[in-house]
């Protein structure tokens, strides 16, 4: 387990136990104010849309060019966007803090 930091549409901030060695997405579309995940984690529907805190930002692996492509289309892109279904979660970046983004 890792734990994650995430702060809800509401701007509530909540520790949860993260599910090692799946995407974040896997964690966050089981809660009920997580994300939709639509796609399922084929990288094509955004509805998995996060933002990753400054910090641990630089401890991920930069993302993919269709992950880049998909999420510069949303209104609500920002430089620290990530699509979650991209993102691995690992013992090592246990404490990760991320916001989920608003719906488009
Ligand atoms: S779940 Fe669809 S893009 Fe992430």
């Amino acid at each position: 387990m890792a734990d994650l930091i995430v702060v809800d549409r509401d701007g509530v901030e909540h520790k949860v136990e993260g599910k090692v060695g799946v995407s974040v997405m896997e964690t966050l579309r089981e809660l009920d104010w997580g994300v939709a995940a639509i796609c399922g984690g084929m990288c094509s529907c955004a509805t998995c849309h996060i933002y990753v805190d400054d910090a641990w930002l630089g401890k991920l692996p930069a993302p993919q060019p269709d992950e880049k492509e998909l999420l510069q289309e949303l209104s609500g892109y920002q430089p620290n966007s990530r699509l979650s279904c991209q993102v691995q979660l690992e013992e090592s970046v246990s404490g990760l803090r991320v916001s989920i983004a608003p719906d488009e």
